[in-house]
C-alpha cells in the first residue's frame, strides 16, 4: 500500500525521473523483483491471496511509467503544466510547387500566345518514333549521340526503349494528323548518363512543331526570339550557330546573352559571354515524307530545349541533382500562387 501511494502520486518533471523510477520499481533489481522473489517462499494459501495483489501493483507501475514515457517522447510531459492554450498554433506549412514544374508551365504560357498548343505521348516509345522516322538510319553514330535506354531488343520489329527525345511526340502528331500543326511537346526523357551536378539519366523537354505552307527559317528565328524576350527579360540577345540533327536540315544551337552577367562574361557562361538553350532547325523533307506529309506542298520548323538548364538559368541552380532529391529545403524556396 505504502509503495501503491508513492506511485499513484509519482509525477516526474523530467526523463531522468521517470528513468530512476524505472529502476526503482520495474529494474531487474528493483522493488517488484525482490516481492517476486519473496513471494516463492510463501505457503500456497497466501500465495492466492498475495499472487493477485502483486499482479495489480506490478500492473500499476506499469501503467504509471508508460504514462509518462509516452508523453516525454511525444514532447508533452510535465510541461502540459506550463502549457498556454491561448496561443497561436503553429499551424501547417503549404506545399509548393517543383521549379520544373513553374518553369514548365512558364514556358507552355508564353507558346501558347503564339497558338501553340500543348501534345504529349508515350515515355516508351518503338524505334521508329524516336529513331527511323525522325531520318536516324539504322547504325547510324548519331544514335549513339543519345545514350539509350532500352527496354527490348527486337531486330523483326524494332527495339523498345525509353524515349530520348520529346521529338518522337511530333511524329504521332504528323502520323495521325492533316497539315497546319503548331504544337508544343513538353515531357520526360530518359538517356543513360552517369549522374554528376551537370547530367542526369533523366530530365525534361519541351520541343516545338510548326508545319505549313511556306513555313520559313525567318519564322523559326522570330518564334525563338519571342520566346526568350518574355522568358529572360526584355533586351536578351539570342545567337545562332550551325549545328547537326538528323530530323533537321539547315540546324542549330541557339544561344543567349548570359543572363546572369549580361553578356560580359562570367564562370556561368564560362566568360564567354553566351549560354545554349535549345537545337532547332528546319524540319528534313525526309521526315515529312516518313509521316505521310507532302514535302513539295509543306515546310516547317522544329525546337527543343532543356527545361532543367532554362531553371537553372533562371534561378541560378549549379546542380541538377538538386532537382531530384526532394530536399525540401531547397524546394520550399519556390513559392507561386498555384
Ligand atoms: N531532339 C533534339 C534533342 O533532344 C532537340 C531538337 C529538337 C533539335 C528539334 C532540333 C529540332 O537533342
Amino acid at each position: 500500500t505504502q509503495y501503491t501511494s508513492e506511485i499513484l502520486a509519482f509525477e516526474p518533471s523530467s526523463a531522468e525521473e521517470l528513468e530512476i523510477f524505472r529502476i526503482k520499481f520495474l529494474g531487474t533489481k528493483g522493488i517488484i523483483k525482490d516481492l517476486f522473489d519473496a513471494f516463492k517462499a510463501v505457503s500456497p494459501e497466501e500465495k492466492r491471496l498475495l499472487g493477485k495483489v502483486l499482479n495489480e501493483f506490478k500492473k500499476t507501475a506499469e501503467e504509471r511509467y508508460l504514462q509518462f514515457k509516452d508523453a516525454f517522447e511525444s514532447g508533452s510531459g510535465a510541461d502540459d503544466a506550463k502549457l498556454d492554450l491561448t496561443l497561436p498554433g503553429e499551424g501547417f506549412e503549404n506545399g509548393s510547387r517543383h521549379p520544373l514544374s513553374l518553369v514548365r508551365s512558364e514556358i507552355i504560357e508564353i507558346f501558347k500566345k503564339l497558338g501553340f498548343t500543348v501534345a504529349e505521348g508515350p515515355e516508351i516509345e518503338d524505334d521508329w518514333h524516336n529513331f527511323s522516322a525522325l531520318n536516324f538510319p539504322q547504325e547510324h553514330p548519331a544514335r549513339d549521340m543519345q545514350d539509350t535506354f532500352f527496354i527490348k531488343k527486337d531486330a523483326e520489329n524494332g527495339d523498345i526503349a525509353l524515349r530520348t527525345h520529346t521529338s518522337s511526340v511530333q511524329v504521332r502528331m504528323m502520323e495521325n494528323g492533316k497539315p497546319p500543326f503548331r504544337s508544343i511537346m513538353p515531357g520526360r526523357v530518359y538517356r543513360n548518363e552517369a549522374i554528376s551536378a551537370r547530367a542526369h539519366c533523366f530530365f525534361h523537354q519541351v520541343e516545338g512543331l510548326y508545319i505549313d505552307e511556306n513555313v520559313s527559317f525567318a519564322d523559326l528565328k522570330q518564334t525563338l526570339f519571342y520566346f526568350v524576350q518574355e522568358m529572360f527579360g526584355e533586351g536578351t540577345k539570342v545567337r545562332f550557330r550551325p549545328s547537326y540533327f538528323p530530323f533537321t536540315e539547315p540546324s542549330a544551337e541557339m544561344d543567349i546573352s548570359c543572363t546572369i552577367c549580361g553578356g560580359d562574361g562570367c564562370a556561368f557562361c564560362k566568360h564567354s559571354g553566351w549560354v545554349e538553350i535549345l537545337g532547332c532547325g528546319m524540319v528534313d523533307p525526309n521526315v515529312l515524307e516518313n509521316c505521310g506529309i507532302d514535302s513539295t506542298k509543306f515546310t516547317g520548323y522544329a525546337f527543343g530545349m532543356g527545361i532543367e538548364r532554362i531553371t537553372n538559368l533562371k534561378y541560378q541552380i549549379k546542380d541538377l541533382r538538386l532537382f531530384s532529391e526532394n530536399d525540401v529545403r531547397f524546394l520550399k524556396q519556390f513559392q507561386s500562387e498555384i
